[in-house]
């Protein structure tokens, strides 16, 4: 078991090792038992960490302050708005200042090709560990705990189970490609055969795309991209699916909503659920966008693990702060 954590950026899926990976999974069952039968686990007793939000939250919020104060230390709530960022203080000052100050820094910056800069800026100038409550290039916490969840539902030999990871319609507004490029970077490793399904126009970023292949080459799993809903979800165990942007297409607001409503019928109801194995599972990272991006009958029924899955935030992020903040 590798726990060599301490002092440690999460920022990309793939900044832990499939072992330290391993090992963080193993602490967040520990724990989440720990927590199932009430006993005090205090591990980050007097630590304090920063939440910077430069985007909207409520389980990652929720999560990340729950998780801290379990673990006998404190969060702190900063949202960007109230800082003196707008004002002039660099990603280099927040790194500096906030690093003295706090034990670790969370930091969720989602804008398209601003967000994981900003990270990795902090990151350069900061002694505390940076965590990455998402950006517009990973989503790496919700990862751990869909992996978490996945193997919770499909047990630890995930090797010829299909996961489609798809795009769906959704009308509220371009949500980053974090997830989907998340998932499709350390899902390989873990054995899964992975289909990725959107239409042409909701391209991932060509670099993670590549990665991706890679390290499904290298773990000898199938790795394919279509661009048909109900051709992906044929015969799948897992099915992922939820709305991104096409920003890698066009960054033209009416233009991405005019390419957006062309695929309406991108969603995920009774009828393509039933093309997936019979206990296949249904996963979405939440807020979906209801009946319109999945219907009420597919996210309320028998398929949906979306609580376990929102639930295991919790679980796998303390399992990171206690091992990297420690
Ligand atoms: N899944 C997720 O990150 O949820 P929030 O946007 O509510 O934090």
């Amino acid at each position: 078991m590798i726990t060599n954590f301490r002092g440690r950026d999460l920022i990309s899926d793939l900044d832990f090792t499939k072992e330290e990976v391993e090992t963080v999974l193993e602490l967040a069952w520990d724990l989440k038992m720990k927590r199932a039968l009430g006993q005090p686990h205090a591990y980050l007793r007097d630590k304090v960490l920063a939440m910077l939000f430069f985007f909207s939250s409520t389980r990652t919020r929720g999560s990340f302050e729950a998780g801290m104060a379990q673990l006998g230390g404190h969060a702190a709530f900063i949202e960007s708005r109230t800082t003196q960022i707008s004002h002039g203080d660099t990603e280099k000052e927040m790194g500096e200042i906030f690093g003295r100050y706090f034990d670790g820094i969370a930091i969720r910056h989602c804008d398209w090709g601003v967000g994981n800069r900003y990270l990795n800026l902090v990151a350069e100038a900061s002694r505390a560990p940076i965590l990455n409550m998402q950006c517009d290039i990973y989503h790496p916490f919700q990862i751990l705990a869909d992996l978490m969840t996945i193997i919770e539902k499909k047990g630890r030999d995930l090797r010829r189970k299909k996961m489609v990871v798809s795009w769906a319609y959704a009308a509220s507004y371009a949500k980053p490609m974090s997830v989907p490029q998340s998932l499709v970077l350390q899902m390989p490793r873990f054995g899964l055969d992975v289909v990725l399904a959107h239409p042409p126009e909701f391209k991932l970023m060509p670099e993670v795309m590549e990665r991706a292949r890679a390290e499904a080459k290298a773990a000898g799993v199938g790795f394919e991209v279509v661009h048909d809903m109900d051709e992906a979800f044929k015969d799948a165990d897992i099915v992922y699916a939820k709305s991104w942007g096409c920003m890698e297409h066009t960054t033209d607001a009416e233009e991405i909503t005019r390419i957006t409503n062309q695929y309406e019928s991108w969603i995920t109801d009774d009828r393509r659920m039933a093309l997936a194995k019979e206990d296949a599972i249904y996963m979405h990272p939440l807020p979906a966008d209801r009946d319109i991006e999945v219907t009420s009958s597919v996210i309320d029924g028998r398929h949906s693990v979306v609580f376990d899955e929102a639930e295991n935030r919790l679980h796998a992020q303390k399992a990171v702060m206690a091992l990297t903040m420690s």
